[in-house]
C-alpha cells in the first residue's frame, strides 16, 4: 500500500478558522477558509483540498444523515433537506450471478432530489451562507444543478444552472426549473458549460458550486463513512472495493479523502482501506485512458457520447486528486459499453433498485471486472448507484417493457394475458438475447 497520509501536519497554520483551513494538493500553500470565494490554489492553480486541525474516529459520530458526520466536516449543521441515510441494499440474485462474496448497493438515488449531490450541497451551500455570497452557480450534465437549484431555493439564494443544451435528462431539467433556478442552456457540452461557469466565478459574478469547490467533496465524503459503518454493522469488517461511476472524479476524490482521514484518525488501518474502482462509459473515459496509460492528469477528450448523460464528461477536474486515491488503494479504472450500462441498469431493476444509467456503470463495470478476472470471487464489494430512475424517464423506459394494450374487459384482459404468458416470456427471453 503506497503513501496513504495526508501531505501536512495537522497543526492548524495561522489563516485557519476554527480548526478549518484550505491546502493546496500541489504547492502545499494554505489558504484561509472563508474570507472570501477561493476555488483552486491563488499560487499555483491547482486543486484545493479542505484540512482540519483533528481527524475523526468512529466514536465522534453521532445522529442522522451527512450531519452526523460534523466531526469531519468544516461546520456542525447545514442547509438540510435532510440528506444521506441511503440503502446499503442486498441483491442476492445478482451477487450470485456476477460471482462474488457480497455484492452491496449504495443506492444515492434515495436522497432528496434524488441524486449524491444532496451531500456535497448541504455543505456547499452552507459555506456559500458563511461568505455572505448573493449567487450560486454550476455547470451540470444535470444532477448538480437539480440538487443546487433545491438547495440555493431552501437558502434563498438566487441560482444559476449551465447546461449541455439537449444533453440532460428530462427529470434533472424539471428539477431545476421547478425549485427555481435560472437555466442556461449553452451550446457546447458540459466540459464548456464548466469552463464558462469558472470564468463567471473569476469574475465575482457568482459562488461555484461544481465539485471543483473542495467544500463540496466535503459532504460527499460522508458516502465513505456510511458505507463503511454501514457495511461493518453488517458483515464485522470493511468492504475490499468500492466501485463508483465516475465523471469529473469529484466523487472518488471524496472517497479517497473519506479513507485517508480514517486512516489519519487510526480507525481504519492502511490495509483495510477499500479498493477505489472508477468506471467511466467507453465514449467517456479518460480517467481510464489515465490509469492504462499511467499519466498524471488527464487528457481531455473534445468528443464524448454515451445514453449515461449523467457522466458525459471529456475533462475530469479532479483528476489530480482522484487518480492517487486510485493508484494508492490498489483499484483501477474500467470503461464498459452503453449496452453493458443498460442490462446492469435491468440487473438492478429487476431487484427492486431503480437508478439511472450512469449509475447502473458501477454494476457493469464490476461485472466486466469479474469477467476479467481483476475481480475475484472472494471480494466483498459495494458498488455505488449515484442516481434514481426517474432522473431519466426516456431511458428507462426505453430500457423497460412495453406496454400492452389491453381491452377495458376482464375476460379479454385474461384471455391476453394466458396467451401471453407463453409469447411474453419468449419475447423476454429473446430480448434478452438480443
Ligand atoms: N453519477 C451521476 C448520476 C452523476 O450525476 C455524476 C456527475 C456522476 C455519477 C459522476 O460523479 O463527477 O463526481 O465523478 N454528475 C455531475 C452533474 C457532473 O453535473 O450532475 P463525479
Amino acid at each position: 500500500m503506497a503513501d496513504l497520509e495526508l501531505p501536512t501536519a495537522n497543526s492548524a497554520p495561522e489563516c485557519a478558522e476554527d480548526g478549518v483551513w484550505l491546502a493546496c494538493i500541489e504547492c502545499g500553500a494554505v489558504h484561509a477558509p472563508y474570507e472570501g470565494p477561493v476555488y483552486t490554489c491563488p499560487d499555483c492553480d491547482s486543486l484545493l483540498e479542505v484540512r482540519y486541525d483533528s481527524y475523526p474516529t468512529f466514536d465522534d459520530f453521532s445522529g442522522r444523515g451527512v450531519w452526523r458526520y460534523a466531526a469531519a466536516l468544516p461546520f456542525d449543521e447545514g442547509v438540510s433537506l435532510p440528506e444521506g441515510d441511503t440503502p446499503l441494499h442486498r441483491v442476492p440474485r445478482l451477487e450470485a450471478d456476477v460471482g462474488v462474496r457480497n455484492l452491496r448497493i449504495k443506492h444515492e438515488g434515495m436522497n432528496p432530489t434524488g441524486s449524491f449531490k444532496d451531500r456535497g450541497m448541504t455543505v456547499g451551500v452552507r459555506v456559500a451562507q458563511e461568505l455572505g455570497v448573493d449567487r450560486l452557480a454550476c455547470a451540470s450534465t444535470g444532477n448538480t444543478s437539480a440538487a443546487l437549484a433545491a438547495y440555493g431555493g431552501r437558502a434563498d439564494l438566487e441560482t444559476l444552472v449551465l447546461l449541455p443544451a439537449g444533453k440532460v435528462a428530462a427529470g434533472k431539467v424539471a428539477q431545476a426549473a421547478l425549485h427555481g433556478a435560472r437555466i442556461l442552456e449553452v451550446d457546447g457540452n458540459f466540459d464548456a458549460c464548466l469552463d464558462r461557469v469558472q470564468d463567471l466565478a473569476d469574475r465575482g459574478e457568482a459562488y461555484l458550486l461544481n465539485s471543483l469547490n473542495p467544500f463540496r467533496l466535503e459532504g460527499q465524503k460522508t458516502i465513505g463513512f456510511e458505507i463503511l459503518e454501514g457495511f461493518y454493522a453488517d458483515e464485522g469488517r470493511f468492504p475490499d472495493r468500492v466501485v463508483l461511476p465516475v465523471g469529473n472524479a469529484g466523487n472518488t476524490a471524496a472517497l479517497y479523502k473519506c479513507f485517508r482521514e480514517l486512516v489519519r484518525g487510526g480507525d481504519l488501518a492502511p490495509g483495510d482501506v477499500p479498493k477505489l474502482t472508477g468506471v467511466q462509459a467507453e465514449g467517456a473515459a479518460p480517467m481510464v485512458e489515465a490509469i492504462e496509460e499511467d499519466l498524471d492528469d488527464t487528457r481531455r477528450w473534445e468528443e464524448v457520447e454515451t445514453r449515461a448523460t449523467a457522466i458525459r464528461i471529456g475533462n475530469p477536474v479532479n483528476a489530480p486528486k482522484a487518480l492517487p486515491g486510485i493508484r494508492e488503494t490498489g483499484g483501477t479504472a474500467v470503461a464498459v459499453s452503453d449496452e453493458a450500462i443498460t442490462r446492469a441498469q435491468r440487473d438492478l431493476a429487476e431487484e427492486g433498485v431503480g437508478v439511472e444509467p450512469a449509475s447502473a456503470a458501477s454494476v457493469a463495470g464490476l461485472r466486466e471486472l469479474r469477467d476479467r478476472g481483476v475481480v475475484d470471487d472472494g471480494e466483498d464489494v459495494v458498488c455505488l448507484t449515484t442516481g434514481h430512475l426517474l432522473k431519466d424517464p426516456e431511458a428507462a423506459a426505453e430500457a423497460g417493457s412495453e406496454p400492452e394494450p389491453v381491452p377495458n374487459d376482464t375476460d379479454a384482459i385474461l384471455a391476453h394475458l394466458a396467451g401471453k404468458s407463453v409469447g411474453g416470456g419468449l419475447l423476454g427471453r429473446l430480448r434478452r438475447l438480443l
